[in-house]
């Protein structure tokens, strides 16, 4: 079994905007933490 990504263990502080839809990045490959940046997509 592949070991997990795990980038950081701590809270991230994000800055968002109101009505913006935001991707949570569970597969932990982002560059962009906390968001996905599509990373979980490539091979
Ligand atoms: S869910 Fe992690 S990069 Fe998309």
């Amino acid at each position: 079994m592949k070991k997990p990504t795990i980038p950081q263990k701590d809270p991230y502080k994000v800055k968002v905007e109101k009505d913006k839809t935001y991707f949570w990045c569970v597969c932990g490959l982002t560059q962009k933490q906390p968001i996905c940046d599509g990373s979980h997509s490539k091979p």
